[in-house]
């Protein structure tokens, strides 16, 4: 079982940037990342929050609740959050961080991830394809 994590904004998904983020909803993306992880042979489960503190817990409680994969976009608190980053690299279940868009070729406030050297790598850029691209990583690894 594979957990995937939208952190905050990303509920708006389809009204949001549409330009950067594209036209399709999060409700859309959690459907593609259900069938594209059936296509693996994965199981996932799908949460949101806006809450910095839910996506604490939610890692820290990874293992327990049965997750052996976390897929994570956490928005923009990948590039402020020194607490997301500590609970990322104190738990053992691995943590791919996922974007929709290529942070790299964006703002160069969005260029530095604190999570991403704790994370076991990243994938930006590709859309939803993003997520694809991490639960085929997780089946594969
Ligand atoms: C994002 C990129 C972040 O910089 C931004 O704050 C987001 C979305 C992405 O998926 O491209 O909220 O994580």
């Amino acid at each position: 079982m594979i957990l995937v994590l939208n952190g905050p904004n990303l509920n708006l998904l389809g009204v949001r940037e549409p330009d950067v983020y594209g036209s399709a909803t999060l409700a859309d993306l959690e459907a593609n990342c259900r069938s594209w992880a059936a296509e693996f042979s994965l199981q996932v489960e799908c949460r949101q929050s806006n809450s910095e503190a839910d996506l604490l817990d939610w890692l820290h409680a990874a293992e327990a609740d049965g997750f052996r994969g976390v897929i994570l976009n956490a928005g923009g608190l990948t590039h402020t959050s020194v607490v997301l980053r500590d609970a990322v690299a104190g738990i053992t279940v691995p943590v791919i961080e996922v974007h929709l868009s290529n942070v790299h070729a964006r703002e160069e406030f969005r260029q530095r991830s604190l999570l991403a050297p704790v994370c076991r790598g990243q994938v930006s850029g590709f859309g939803q394809l993003s997520y694809r691209a991490a639960l085929l990583l997780f089946a594969d690894g």
